[in-house]
Protein backbone atom coordinates (compact mmCIF):
# COMPACT_ATOMS: atom_id res chain seq x y z
CA UNK A 1 0.00 0.00 0.00
CA UNK A 2 1.20 3.45 -1.10
CA UNK A 3 2.48 5.79 1.57
CA UNK A 4 0.33 9.35 1.25
CA UNK A 5 2.30 11.08 4.16
CA UNK A 6 5.88 10.99 3.77
CA UNK A 7 7.78 11.12 7.09
CA UNK A 8 9.09 14.45 7.56
CA UNK A 9 12.44 15.62 6.66
CA UNK A 10 14.89 14.89 9.49
CA UNK A 11 17.45 17.77 9.42
CA UNK A 12 20.68 15.26 9.61
CA UNK A 13 20.39 14.90 13.40
CA UNK A 14 18.15 12.79 15.80
CA UNK A 15 18.44 12.79 19.73
CA UNK A 16 17.80 8.62 19.40
CA UNK A 17 17.76 6.31 16.61
CA UNK A 18 16.79 3.05 16.42
CA UNK A 19 18.11 1.01 13.23
CA UNK A 20 16.26 -2.01 12.18
CA UNK A 21 15.78 -2.92 16.07
CA UNK A 22 14.46 -6.29 17.20
CA UNK A 23 13.83 -8.02 20.66
CA UNK A 24 13.33 -10.98 21.75
CA UNK A 25 12.86 -11.64 25.19
CA UNK A 26 13.56 -15.21 26.90
CA UNK A 27 10.34 -17.11 26.73
CA UNK A 28 10.43 -15.58 22.77
CA UNK A 29 8.81 -12.96 23.39
CA UNK A 30 9.06 -10.91 20.18
CA UNK A 31 9.04 -7.11 21.64
CA UNK A 32 10.62 -5.45 19.10
CA UNK A 33 10.48 -6.30 15.24
CA UNK A 34 12.41 -4.30 13.37
CA UNK A 35 12.24 -0.81 14.63
CA UNK A 36 13.41 1.98 12.45
CA UNK A 37 12.90 5.31 14.06
CA UNK A 38 15.03 9.05 14.57
CA UNK A 39 13.66 11.10 16.96
CA UNK A 40 14.73 14.75 15.63
CA UNK A 41 16.71 17.40 17.66
CA UNK A 42 14.07 19.65 19.24
CA UNK A 43 11.17 17.51 19.27
CA UNK A 44 8.70 16.61 21.80
CA UNK A 45 7.67 13.19 20.57
CA UNK A 46 4.88 10.89 22.14
CA UNK A 47 5.09 7.56 21.85
CA UNK A 48 2.02 5.32 21.59
CA UNK A 49 0.58 2.28 21.30
CA UNK A 50 -1.25 -0.57 22.97
CA UNK A 51 -0.17 -2.35 25.62
CA UNK A 52 2.25 -4.52 25.12
CA UNK A 53 3.32 -3.17 21.83
CA UNK A 54 7.18 -2.35 23.28
CA UNK A 55 7.50 0.98 24.15
CA UNK A 56 8.81 0.34 27.35
CA UNK A 57 11.47 -1.90 25.92
CA UNK A 58 12.59 0.56 22.88
CA UNK A 59 12.75 3.43 25.66
CA UNK A 60 14.71 0.42 27.65
CA UNK A 61 17.27 -0.13 24.87
CA UNK A 62 17.85 3.26 24.56
CA UNK A 63 19.23 3.70 27.83
CA UNK A 64 21.10 0.69 27.60
CA UNK A 65 18.70 -1.15 30.12
CA UNK A 66 17.63 -4.22 27.42
CA UNK A 67 20.29 -5.16 25.05
CA UNK A 68 18.27 -5.22 20.93
CA UNK A 69 18.75 -8.89 19.93
CA UNK A 70 19.73 -7.62 16.12
CA UNK A 71 19.70 -3.85 15.04
CA UNK A 72 21.40 -1.05 16.96
CA UNK A 73 20.35 2.26 19.02
CA UNK A 74 22.15 5.21 19.56
CA UNK A 75 21.47 8.27 21.48
CA UNK A 76 23.50 11.37 19.85
CA UNK A 77 24.98 8.43 17.77
CA UNK A 78 26.26 6.63 20.68
CA UNK A 79 25.80 3.38 20.81
CA UNK A 80 24.91 3.07 24.74
CA UNK A 81 25.95 -1.11 24.32
CA UNK A 82 29.15 0.31 23.29
CA UNK A 83 29.72 3.71 25.70
CA UNK A 84 26.85 3.62 27.99
CA UNK A 85 28.22 6.01 30.39
CA UNK A 86 28.78 8.60 27.55
CA UNK A 87 25.05 8.08 26.14
CA UNK A 88 23.77 7.93 29.33
CA UNK A 89 25.43 11.90 30.29
CA UNK A 90 22.98 12.85 27.58
CA UNK A 91 19.75 11.59 29.02
CA UNK A 92 17.39 12.08 31.67
CA UNK A 93 15.20 8.86 32.09
CA UNK A 94 12.19 7.84 33.99
CA UNK A 95 10.97 4.82 33.92
CA UNK A 96 7.87 3.47 34.23
CA UNK A 97 7.93 1.50 37.65
CA UNK A 98 9.35 4.40 40.00
CA UNK A 99 12.89 3.51 41.32
CA UNK A 100 13.80 4.94 43.86
CA UNK A 101 16.26 4.12 46.92
CA UNK A 102 14.76 1.80 49.84
CA UNK A 103 15.78 4.24 53.22
CA UNK A 104 16.64 7.25 51.58
CA UNK A 105 14.93 10.85 51.80
CA UNK A 106 14.00 12.68 48.80
CA UNK A 107 16.99 15.21 49.76
CA UNK A 108 19.24 11.73 50.10
CA UNK A 109 18.35 11.49 46.16
CA UNK A 110 18.71 14.56 45.39
CA UNK A 111 22.20 14.60 46.84
CA UNK A 112 22.66 11.19 45.18
CA UNK A 113 21.84 12.40 41.51
CA UNK A 114 24.39 15.85 42.36
CA UNK A 115 27.04 12.57 42.94
CA UNK A 116 26.38 10.48 40.46
CA UNK A 117 25.82 12.87 37.49
CA UNK A 118 27.92 15.15 35.73
CA UNK A 119 26.34 19.25 35.85
CA UNK A 120 23.14 18.21 38.00
CA UNK A 121 21.48 21.25 39.42
CA UNK A 122 19.36 20.94 42.42
CA UNK A 123 17.88 24.00 41.74
CA UNK A 124 14.69 23.04 39.20
CA UNK A 125 14.61 19.72 40.63
CA UNK A 126 14.07 21.12 44.39
CA UNK A 127 11.82 23.78 43.06
CA UNK A 128 9.53 21.62 41.53
CA UNK A 129 9.89 19.45 44.61
CA UNK A 130 8.83 22.65 46.85
CA UNK A 131 5.75 23.44 44.64
CA UNK A 132 4.41 19.89 45.11
CA UNK A 133 5.35 20.62 49.16
CA UNK A 134 7.38 16.91 48.93
CA UNK A 135 9.41 17.13 51.99
CA UNK A 136 12.71 16.85 51.42
CA UNK A 137 13.24 14.97 54.90
CA UNK A 138 10.57 12.13 54.29
CA UNK A 139 11.40 8.42 53.34
CA UNK A 140 10.73 7.66 49.71
CA UNK A 141 9.20 4.60 50.82
CA UNK A 142 6.37 6.23 52.81
CA UNK A 143 5.54 8.49 49.55
CA UNK A 144 2.07 8.06 47.91
CA UNK A 145 3.33 6.65 43.88
CA UNK A 146 1.83 9.64 42.53
CA UNK A 147 4.57 11.61 45.13
CA UNK A 148 7.35 9.13 44.15
CA UNK A 149 6.68 9.35 40.29
CA UNK A 150 7.31 13.29 40.88
CA UNK A 151 10.54 12.86 42.91
CA UNK A 152 11.44 10.87 39.58
CA UNK A 153 10.57 13.45 37.14
CA UNK A 154 12.06 16.27 39.64
CA UNK A 155 15.01 14.59 39.44
CA UNK A 156 15.15 14.08 35.75
CA UNK A 157 14.40 17.79 35.16
CA UNK A 158 17.76 18.47 37.27
CA UNK A 159 19.87 16.73 34.80
CA UNK A 160 19.36 18.88 32.12
CA UNK A 161 20.19 16.08 29.90
CA UNK A 162 20.03 16.58 26.50
CA UNK A 163 17.40 14.37 25.76
CA UNK A 164 14.48 13.01 28.45
CA UNK A 165 13.00 9.55 27.89
CA UNK A 166 9.99 9.26 29.87
CA UNK A 167 8.45 6.24 30.20
CA UNK A 168 4.63 6.96 31.44
CA UNK A 169 5.37 9.58 32.90
CA UNK A 170 2.32 11.11 34.43
CA UNK A 171 0.46 7.88 34.38
CA UNK A 172 0.06 8.50 38.36
CA UNK A 173 -0.14 12.28 38.46
CA UNK A 174 -3.59 14.35 39.71
CA UNK A 175 -4.80 16.57 36.51
CA UNK A 176 -3.12 19.51 38.16
CA UNK A 177 0.19 18.17 38.94
CA UNK A 178 0.33 16.81 35.00
CA UNK A 179 -0.79 19.79 33.74
CA UNK A 180 2.29 21.03 35.37
CA UNK A 181 4.78 18.95 35.00
CA UNK A 182 3.96 19.44 30.92
CA UNK A 183 4.60 23.00 31.25
CA UNK A 184 7.60 22.74 33.17
CA UNK A 185 8.96 19.78 30.88
CA UNK A 186 8.34 21.99 27.62
CA UNK A 187 9.88 24.81 29.66
CA UNK A 188 12.73 22.74 29.85
CA UNK A 189 13.09 21.71 26.76
CA UNK A 190 12.85 24.92 24.88
CA UNK A 191 15.21 26.43 27.12
CA UNK A 192 17.91 24.14 26.57
CA UNK A 193 17.37 22.99 23.01
CA UNK A 194 16.80 19.71 24.22
CA UNK A 195 14.67 16.78 23.05
CA UNK A 196 11.75 14.31 24.80
CA UNK A 197 10.24 11.57 23.62
CA UNK A 198 7.56 10.21 26.06
CA UNK A 199 5.21 7.28 26.33
CA UNK A 200 1.73 8.02 27.05
CA UNK A 201 -1.84 6.39 26.76
CA UNK A 202 -3.55 10.24 27.85
CA UNK A 203 -4.20 11.89 24.62
CA UNK A 204 -5.21 15.17 26.48
CA UNK A 205 -0.94 14.88 27.14
CA UNK A 206 -0.29 14.49 23.70
CA UNK A 207 -1.86 17.63 22.40
CA UNK A 208 -0.54 19.46 25.34
CA UNK A 209 3.30 19.28 25.34
CA UNK A 210 3.95 16.93 21.73
CA UNK A 211 5.03 17.67 18.04
CA UNK A 212 5.45 14.11 16.85
CA UNK A 213 3.50 10.94 17.17
CA UNK A 214 4.67 7.78 17.30
CA UNK A 215 2.84 4.82 17.14
CA UNK A 216 3.57 1.20 18.07
CA UNK A 217 1.58 -1.82 17.35
CA UNK A 218 3.17 -5.66 17.94
CA UNK A 219 6.35 -4.13 18.56
CA UNK A 220 6.42 -2.72 14.93
CA UNK A 221 6.66 1.45 14.05
CA UNK A 222 2.89 2.21 12.45
CA UNK A 223 2.92 5.93 12.32
CA UNK A 224 5.37 8.67 12.57
CA UNK A 225 4.78 12.09 11.77
CA UNK A 226 4.39 15.72 13.20
CA UNK A 227 1.62 15.59 14.90
CA UNK A 228 -0.90 18.75 13.10
CA UNK A 229 0.43 16.16 9.96
CA UNK A 230 -1.43 13.22 11.64
CA UNK A 231 -4.57 15.18 12.11
CA UNK A 232 -4.76 17.05 8.48
CA UNK A 233 -4.29 13.52 6.55
CA UNK A 234 -6.91 11.76 8.77
CA UNK A 235 -10.63 12.21 7.95
CA UNK A 236 -13.46 10.31 9.59
CA UNK A 237 -16.94 8.74 9.05
CA UNK A 238 -19.23 6.28 10.15
CA UNK A 239 -18.37 2.75 9.37
CA UNK A 240 -20.50 2.54 6.55
CA UNK A 241 -19.40 5.43 4.65
CA UNK A 242 -17.47 5.67 1.44
CA UNK A 243 -15.38 8.16 0.58
CA UNK A 244 -15.60 9.88 -2.52
CA UNK A 245 -11.93 10.78 -2.91
CA UNK A 246 -9.97 9.01 -4.80
CA UNK A 247 -6.94 6.89 -3.50
CA UNK A 248 -8.67 7.20 0.49
CA UNK A 249 -7.63 4.55 2.68
CA UNK A 250 -9.47 2.74 5.38
CA UNK A 251 -6.91 2.81 8.39
CA UNK A 252 -9.64 1.09 11.47
CA UNK A 253 -12.74 0.96 12.76
CA UNK A 254 -13.20 1.67 16.31
CA UNK A 255 -16.34 2.71 18.64
CA UNK A 256 -17.32 5.89 19.16
CA UNK A 257 -18.27 8.29 22.12
CA UNK A 258 -21.85 6.90 22.01
CA UNK A 259 -20.91 3.11 20.66
CA UNK A 260 -21.03 3.74 17.04
CA UNK A 261 -18.94 2.45 14.34
CA UNK A 262 -16.44 4.98 13.11
CA UNK A 263 -13.80 4.23 10.77
CA UNK A 264 -10.55 6.25 10.58
CA UNK A 265 -9.39 7.41 6.83
CA UNK A 266 -5.81 8.45 4.77
CA UNK A 267 -6.99 11.35 2.74
CA UNK A 268 -4.91 13.44 1.02
CA UNK A 269 -4.80 17.07 2.42
CA UNK A 270 -5.96 18.58 -0.33
CA UNK A 271 -8.78 16.29 -0.39
CA UNK A 272 -10.32 18.07 2.97
CA UNK A 273 -14.18 18.63 1.40
CA UNK A 274 -14.90 15.01 1.04
CA UNK A 275 -18.82 14.99 2.12
CA UNK A 276 -18.95 11.70 3.53
CA UNK A 277 -16.23 12.37 6.22
CA UNK A 278 -15.36 15.01 8.60
CA UNK A 279 -11.89 16.17 10.02
CA UNK A 280 -10.26 13.77 12.55
CA UNK A 281 -9.05 14.21 16.02
CA UNK A 282 -6.13 13.61 17.90
CA UNK A 283 -7.79 10.80 19.76
CA UNK A 284 -9.83 9.65 16.38
CA UNK A 285 -5.95 9.43 14.97
CA UNK A 286 -4.62 7.01 17.59
CA UNK A 287 -7.84 4.94 17.95
CA UNK A 288 -8.13 4.34 14.33
CA UNK A 289 -4.47 3.40 14.37
CA UNK A 290 -5.11 1.24 17.43
CA UNK A 291 -7.46 -0.69 15.98
CA UNK A 292 -5.16 -1.14 12.53
CA UNK A 293 -2.32 -1.94 14.54
CA UNK A 294 -4.51 -5.45 15.93
CA UNK A 295 -4.74 -6.34 12.63
CA UNK A 296 -3.29 -6.87 10.35
CA UNK A 297 0.60 -5.94 11.69
CA UNK A 298 1.75 -4.08 8.82
CA UNK A 299 3.50 -0.75 8.47
CA UNK A 300 0.89 1.38 7.24
CA UNK A 301 3.41 4.93 6.79
CA UNK A 302 5.78 6.63 8.27
CA UNK A 303 8.38 4.47 6.99
CA UNK A 304 11.77 5.52 7.38
CA UNK A 305 13.37 7.59 4.34
N1 LIG B 1 11.59 -8.83 30.95
C1 LIG B 1 10.72 -9.37 30.09
N2 LIG B 1 10.70 -10.70 29.86
C2 LIG B 1 9.83 -11.25 28.97
N3 LIG B 1 8.93 -10.54 28.25
C3 LIG B 1 8.91 -9.21 28.45
C4 LIG B 1 9.78 -8.54 29.36
N4 LIG B 1 9.52 -7.22 29.34
C5 LIG B 1 8.52 -7.05 28.45
N5 LIG B 1 8.14 -8.23 27.91
C6 LIG B 1 7.13 -8.45 26.88
O1 LIG B 1 7.45 -7.64 25.77
C7 LIG B 1 6.29 -7.06 25.19
C8 LIG B 1 6.44 -5.55 25.17
O2 LIG B 1 6.46 -5.08 26.51
P1 LIG B 1 6.67 -3.54 26.85
O3 LIG B 1 6.78 -3.43 28.33
O4 LIG B 1 7.78 -3.00 26.05
O5 LIG B 1 5.28 -2.92 26.32
P2 LIG B 1 4.67 -1.45 26.50
O6 LIG B 1 4.32 -0.96 25.15
O7 LIG B 1 5.58 -0.62 27.31
O8 LIG B 1 3.32 -1.74 27.28
P3 LIG B 1 2.53 -0.86 28.42
O9 LIG B 1 1.69 0.15 27.68
O10 LIG B 1 1.70 -1.87 29.10
O11 LIG B 1 3.55 -0.24 29.33
C9 LIG B 1 5.12 -7.56 26.03
O12 LIG B 1 4.53 -8.66 25.37
C10 LIG B 1 5.75 -7.99 27.33
O13 LIG B 1 5.04 -9.07 27.91
MG1 LIG C 1 5.45 0.31 29.08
Amino acid sequence: MEALIQPSVVDGKAALQARAVAKRYRGGVRALDGIDLDIPVGSICALVGPNGAGKSTLMKAWVGFERPSSGSVAVFGINPWRNRPAALDRIGYVSQKPSLYRGLTVADHVALAGSLRSGFDPGPTRRRLDELAIPLGQDTRTLSGGQQAQVMLALALGTHAQVFVLDEPLASLDPLARREFLHVLVDAVRADGATAVLSSHVITDIEQACDRLVVLGGGRKILDVPIAEAISSHRVGTAEALPETAGAQPVGTFPGPFGERLTLWLVPPERADDPALRGATLEEVILGQLAASRSPRTPTQGQPS
